[in-house]
């Protein structure tokens, strides 16, 4: 497959999941995250389809286009991981719908950042029936990996629900 066609089909399957995951999510409560804001497009697309939600943009630098950032109220600047601990103050168990779009070149340490780091990290923001859309594999107890649409790749983005989030409820203060 050219890199091309590669590039198109990983936008694609972005598309889908995120407009899966906002149907799925319908009316349940809860905030919207995007962690890698990068050019903005997924952001962009997600304000779009989601226009009466809140929307928390984590990013380290901002490069995107002018039109595709956040108020200062809603971007966490800075290293992700950091700023998701920051977020549990105000967003521990609130999160309903998570896109986390944060891979560069190096695909082991994509991998072992999303799973060892990224993971436990937004565990505890989930809200139980969150969707997270990743471009990576995540470990995430309590969630489960959903089956991709017809005719996406396996292993080209993935899709979960935390149908019970433990830390999530323990956050934000519910009965574990
Ligand atoms: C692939 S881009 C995101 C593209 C975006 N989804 C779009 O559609 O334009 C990944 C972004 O994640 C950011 N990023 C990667 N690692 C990060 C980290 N540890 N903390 C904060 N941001 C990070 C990078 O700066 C980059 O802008």
């Amino acid at each position: 497959m050219s890199r091309l066609d590669s590039a198109i089909r990983r936008l694609q399957a972005q598309r889908d999941l995120l407009n899966q995951a906002a149907q799925d999510i319908g009316s349940m409560e809860g905030v919207v995250l995007e962690l890698g804001l990068g050019n903005g497009r997924t952001y962009d697309h997600m304000r779009a389809i989601l226009p009466d939600r809140e929307i928390y943009v984590f990013e380290r630098e901002v490069r995107a286009h002018p039109d595709c950032i956040p108020d200062d109220q809603h971007l966490f600047l800075g290293d992700v991981i950091d700023n998701l601990g920051l977020a549990r103050k105000t967003l521990a168990g609130r999160a309903i719908l998570v896109h986390a779009d944060l891979g560069s070149g190096d695909k082991d340490a994509n991998m072992a950042f999303a799973r060892n780091k990224l993971s436990p990290a937004l565990l505890p923001l989930l809200a139980t029936g969150a969707y997270v859309v990743s471009d990576q594999p995540l470990s995430l107890p309590g969630a489960v990996m959903l089956p991709l649409p017809a005719g996406m790749d396996p292993d080209r983005y993935h899709i979960y629900r935390a149908d019970d989030p433990p830390l999530a409820r323990r956050h934000a203060g519910r009965v574990a």
